[in-house]
């Protein structure tokens, strides 16, 4: 089997069909058509039931991919000088519970997130139901105005979501739709309470990396200061070239970094 299809974990139909059958079952449809997303299967299929339920199924290669990942990811962590601070989970089913009940926490602080609807475990694998957002641009596909005030709102729903000890850890720009003018934080699998405070200074330094090349350095560290303090800033500089080298971010670190600079020594921008 070609390398990346085994590490992506991408289920078979007949599977895929069992859940969706057991879930028009669930919720008394007849029948129920399914939508595939374009996207990149490492952690989850994600499909779309009747264009108003948002699925995520969670295999059992979904959820060692998962391991993996986080013992990467926190590998980097110890070399950004800090011990690991990302979550593993033991079956699809926990890290289905997990993304539903972190975005039940998220939208109990008045974050935008989908409504969540159930995490089920169906012929073994994790379910996740959520409201479908329609019509939904990311962060990344904003400009101008429209980009600098997702870019302000983005900075004071994480200040709420870090103010309760929670922190997101996959903040990226695919992660951050804007629906009618509004953020809303999605993809909650890497949440976790309790949060270090390294765990937050790491989410700050991915929020200004999905930033930068939306709105640019100076605009992403404006508003950034409009929630946070220099200090907090300081402290996820730490992070940003631990950001850098996953190759899902691509941001100019080294202007972020100037820009970071030069407002903690009070030179006006
Ligand atoms: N509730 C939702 N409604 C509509 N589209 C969504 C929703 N949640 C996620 N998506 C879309 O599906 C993609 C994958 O979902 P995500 O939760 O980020 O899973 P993954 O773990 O695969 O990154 C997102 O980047 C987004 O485009
Ligand atoms: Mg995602």
């Amino acid at each position: 089997m070609e390398l990346r299809r085994l590490v992506r974990g991408r289920l078979d139909w007949p599977r895929l069909e069992a859940v969706a059958m057991e879930l028009a079952k669930r919720y008394d449809r007849d029948c129920v058509h399914v939508r595939f997303l374009e996207a990149d299967n490492w952690l989850s299929t994600p499909m779309v039931l009747d264009e108003d339920l948002f699925v995520k199924v969670i295999s059992r290669q979904n959820t060692l991919v998962h391991t993996l990942f986080t013992t990467g990811r926190n590998l980097g962590a110890f070399s950004a000088g800090t011990e690991g601070f990302f979550e593993r989970f033991k079956t699809p089913y926990e890290m289905a519970e997990h993304e539903l009940e972190a975005t039940r926490q998220m939208r109990e602080l008045g974050i935008n997130a989908p409504e969540p609807i159930e995490a089920v475990e169906i012929d073994g694998l994790g379910v996740v139901v959520l409201e479908y957002l329609p019509e939904f641009r990311s962060l990344d596909q904003l400009d101008g105005k429209e980009a600098r005030d997702a870019a302000v709102q983005l900075f004071d729903s994480l200040w709420t979501l870090h103010d309760a000890g929670l922190a997101h850890g996959d903040l990226r720009a695919e992660n951050v739709l804007v629906l009618e003018g509004e953020v809303y934080f999605i993809d909650a699998t890497n949440v976790s309470a309790d949060a270090r405070e390294d765990a937050r200074a790491y989410d700050l330094a991915s929020a200004l990396a999905a930033l930068e090349p939306v709105v640019g350095p100076r605009e992403t560290i404006d508003a950034a200061l409009s929630a946070y303090s220099t200090d907090e800033l300081l402290a996820a500089r730490r992070f940003l070239d631990f950001v850098a080298i996953r190759p899902d971010h691509e941001f100019d670190t080294t202007a972020l970094k100037g820009e970071l600079e030069k407002r903690a020594d009070g030179t006006p921008g």
